[in-house]
């Protein structure tokens, strides 16, 4: 190859990972919805015959004159722990009344006017001209929704009848086409309307070539709320972007509104090559925002799962001084359904949305643990080589994954003959191994005669239809697909019994599923996703009211399908899935999808995974190393120190990018890898606890600081360091030659260095040197860290080791924290059998105390460390006054073979 050629390539090369082709994607200004309603006032909506229905429940007329004459109905529900709904519902068959199937059974509770009860969340409702909605937590303003006057509900109606709301006359100079008009971008120009100049869009769309006939016409619903008391928001992932929200709308003195940048996008899209920091849409969508500052946070989770556009305002002063951030909210079709958490802590917050949407379902264990996947293992000799590879270099992982050309031409749940000839023995070998495999199913089924899937699916008509009615046909990896249709009953049904060993052929209780491109992802749909005029349910509902959903109610199906291949139904499944939907928690993990190797990628995981956190979507983690392109030895190795303390570990690359398993690096960078993973497999005790924590609190077990110290507020916006639970708080190296780091130390306590004990007051900052082999992690004084101290070589194979305690003293001499324990992999642990127990120090008493559960077991203790005590102690005895073996240098105390139980109380008196 001639050297300009090879420059070429190489340019090339560097170019196709670096940027996105931006004009596949829409702008708001290219969605005719988002254009009629960002920023745009309509003064009138009003609510009228306001009474009270129920302790819990007023109702009202909603009347406007944009309404024509038609009154839609108006609720205001109070329910249990400080959280308001309020709905606003046309109630017509051609308007889609979900999603409410993510909704958790929901307790009302006692609805107040202000001033009439200080026992009940609060509000005031100004009814007379524009309604606007003021929500209090003990007499203080924390919420209050349209005090902007941008509420618009778009109401059904006939073609007919929108000509004469839409007077069709326009000013004469905007009636030809401008002559910077990019056909190529926004497809064939319209004849503008008053309403929106650039094009009107209300009964058909133009993007990218593709036509969105829209024979519902305009039905959009827009509202905007203020958090009172608030610096900063948060969450509504996926975005590439900073944890506390980078503001869209600049707000000026005199309260005029800039745009900044596009709003936040909420629209589940494949984007290749995504691009950081800006607000485009991602693979997912959860819209729920928690607001932050000085008394506390509160939130809004707002219901709907068509594309929406999410406007955040710079912060600006309320007349009382208060700090308040804007934000608008705008949805292509739907109901209104909104609901107002109140807080007031940001524990609070998160508690009273698991409430709505649910908690995280407990992992199995193995899942805690290193996954290892590349696009793709080759055949069978490959995955075992790999495997051993693990061993013969003593680094511990759990599951090894099988992306698309396993199967036999991208037919799902079938294998490649040639490469995959004997899945089971393959399976069984690696299951022999105490290990597990994953492969992938996508929800686009290649339309193939004789593929049963496909047979099966047409014959009974289970897929998404086109609008003419037909099955929908589209491309993706197998070329010409058709998807199925999970909202469907019996599609679900049928799905879920794919997963049986016999019809998944070569099936075993060792493989789990990996459902990817569930956007849905279809490389020749608009902006590479389904048309929004296709149809579900048998024509009922359009795919433009669900397709935030779709992804979700796929994971679902699978999750379900796995836990049904098993006859007594008892064991856990695990889904990871790249789409999602608010209450994606109950039923799989995530992860951040096609990043790319670069230092930037590997910081941006932070603020990505923190934000999903937030949203209820505890269980996320981000390609180790970057999907696209090659990481250098020193990137590899610092996203495998950060990685080991996110939530889901797991390494995986392009088709394209080398091979980078563990010891291809070379030393030091393998051996330094190696202790990474080790570590992560030492803290699996606390990772599973804080997955367990979970269930009981909505608190996910990766943190930002502010969540934990939230009157702090330097750190309302840190995103380079962050909490795994309140024990350990992480500090990766995110650049590259970095060798030093600025730790922010918070709180009151100190903090102790995992890896040699040395500790930092709280309320410091300090400059801290990283060279390659150290990872920033410490332990926050008055906790308790529990481990298992043997990393083996995989997590089933520590399962009856005994538990380390690794306790950090607080100020006062205390600590606090807790072990739980179960089988790890079914789900008896819903009947109890299982041991939740709380560690306390407090006076100089150790004690173990079982909060909840019964689990029989032998599992041990066989040590206790504990940091920060300021002298050796005299003795440490058991109730029965036994005496036990202790050491004691330099602030640290070690009680080696205690021996106590790890599932049945007891307890230590450790005499000064
Ligand atoms: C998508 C996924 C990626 C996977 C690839 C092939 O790009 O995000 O993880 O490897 O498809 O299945």
């Amino acid at each position: 190859m001639r050297i300009t050629s090879l420059l070429l390539c190489v340019l090339l090369a560097i170019l196709s990972i670096e940027a996105v082709d931006r004009g596949k994607y829409k702008t708001c200004s290219q969605s005719s919805f988002c254009t009629r309603n960002r920023g745009v006032t309509h003064d009138g909506y009003h609510i009228a015959n306001l009474h009270r229905k129920s302790d819990s429940q007023f109702t009202a007329d909603f009347v406007s004159p944009y309404l024509q004459g038609r009154s839609l109905t108006f609720e205001l529900t109070g329910l249990l722990d400080n959280t308001v709904r309020v709905r606003v519902v046309e109630s017509l068959p051609k308007r889609y009344q979900g999603p409410l199937e993510v909704l958790e059974p929901l307790q009302e509770a006692k609805l107040s006017e202000k001033q009439k009860s200080s026992e009940s969340t609060e509000f005031t409702l100004n009814s007379h001209v524009t309604v606007r909605i003021d929500f209090y937590y003990d007499g203080r303003h924390t919420l209050s929704a349209n005090a902007n006057d941008f509420l618009n509900f778009e109401h059904l109606r006939s073609k007919e009848e929108d000509d004469k709301i839409v007077p069709s006359q326009i000013p004469n100079d905007e009636a030809t086409q401008p002559e910077d008009y990019n056909e190529a971008e926004s497809g064939p120009w319209q004849r503008p309307t008053k309403e929106n100049p650039k094009k009107s869009g209300r009964w058909e769309e133009h993007f990218g070539g593709h036509q969105d006939t829209k024979p519902n016409g305009p039905t959009s619903i827009s509202m905007d709320i203020t958090f009172i008391g608030s610096r900063y928001v948060y969450g509504i992932p996926e975005h590439a972007s900073s944890l506390a929200l980078t503001p869209t709308i600049r707000v000026g003195d005199a309260n005029e509104r800039e745009q900044v940048t596009d709003p936040y996008r909420h629209y589940n899209l494949d984007v290749f090559e995504y691009e950081l920091n800006n607000p485009m849409a991602l693979y997912g969508a959860v819209p729920f925002m928690i607001g932050h500052g000085a008394h506390g946070s509160s939130a809004v989770f707002w219901l709907n799962s068509a594309e929406t556009w999410i406007d955040v305002e710079t912060t600006t002063k309320d007349a009382s001084g208060r700090e308040k951030v804007g934000t608008q909210w705008i949805s292509e079709s739907g109901n209104m359904d909104i609901f107002f958490i109140i807080g007031p802590s940001g524990h609070d917050v998160l508690r009273q949305y698991a409430a709505l949407t649910g908690t995280t379902a407990l992992p199995p264990q193995f899942t805690l643990g290193y996954h290892q996947c590349k696009w793709n293992y080759k055949d069978e000799t490959d995955v075992a080589n790999v495997d051993s590879g693990f061993d013969s270099h003593d680094i511990p992982y759990d599951v090894i994954w099988l992306d698309i050309e396993h199967t036999d031409s991208k037919k799902y749940f079938t294998w490649d003959q040639n490469y995959f000839p004997t899945p089971k023995n393959m399976q069984e070998k690696i299951g022999d191994k105490g290990r597990r495999m994953v492969t992938i199913v996508d929800p686009h089924i290649k339309r193939e005669g004789g593929y049963h899937v496909h047979s099966q699916a047409e014959s009974n008509n289970y897929y998404v239809k086109n609008k003419d009615k037909n099955d929908y046909d589209g491309h993706c990896w197998p070329g010409s697909s058709s998807w199925v249709d999970y909202l469907k009953e019996n599609a679900r049904d049928w799905w879920e019994q794919l997963f049986s060993y016999y019809n998944y052929q070569g099936s075993t209780p060792r493989l789990y599923t990996w459902n990817d491109m569930n956007e849905p992802s279809v490389f020749n749909g608009p902006e590479t996703t389904m048309n929004k005029d296709a149809l579900h349910l048998d024509g009922v509902v359009e795919h433009r009211d669900v397709h935030n959903l779709y992804g979700m109610t796929m994971v679902n199906a699978t999750a379900r399908g796995l836990i049904r291949r098993h006859a007594d139904q008892n064991e856990r499944p695990f889904v990871l899935s790249r789409a999602f939907f608010a209450g994606i928690q109950k039923h799989g993990a995530i992860w951040t999808g096609d990043n790319t190797a670069g230092w930037d990628h590997l910081a941006v995981a932070q603020p990505m995974l923190l934000s999903l956190g937030l949203a209820g979507v505890a269980f996320s983690g981000a390609d180790v190393g970057g999907f696209f392109g090659n990481p250098d030895a020193e990137l590899v190795t610092r996203w495998y120190q950060a990685a080991a303390f996110q939530p889901f570990f797991r390494g995986h690359a392009h088709l394209d990018s080398k091979r980078r398993e563990p010891w291809l690096f070379g030393e030091p960078y393998t051996s330094v890898i190696r202790d990474a993973i080790k570590s992560r497999y030492q803290h699996l005790p606390l990772w599973y606890t804080l997955f367990y924590k979970n269930t009981l609190t909505g608190l996910p077990p990766m943190r930002p600081l502010f969540l934990e110290f939230p009157s702090e507020e330097k750190i309302w916006n840190n995103q380079d360091q962050f909490l795994v639970g309140r024990e350990l708080m992480v500090v990766p190296v995110t650049r590259s030659q970095q060798t030093t780091s600025r730790v922010v130390f918070p709180g009151a306590q100190k903090w102790y260095d995992i890896t040699d004990g040395s500790s930092h007051a709280g309320g410091t900052e300090e400059e801290v040197n990283v060279p390659l082999e150290k990872y920033l992690v410490y332990q926050q004084g008055g906790t308790v860290v529990p481990k298992r101290e043997r990393a083996r070589r995989t997590s089933q194979h520590m399962d009856t080791d005994p538990f380390t305690l690794q306790i950090a003293v607080s100020r006062e001499g205390t600590a606090e924290g807790e072990l739980y324990v179960d089988d790890g992999h079914t789900f008896d642990f819903k009947k109890g059998v299982y041991s939740y127990n709380q560690i306390k120090l407090e006076n100089g008493n150790l004690t173990y105390k079982t909060l909840g559960g019964v689990y029989e077991s032998q599992l041990l203790i066989e040590k206790i460390v504990v940091y920060g005590l300021s002298s050796a102690p005299s003795s440490v005895t058991t109730v029965s006054n036994e005496k036990l073996d202790f050491s004691y240098r330099n602030g640290k105390l070690v009680i080696r073979k205690p021996n106590l139980p790890a599932t049945r109380e007891w307890s230590l008196q450790i005499k000064a």
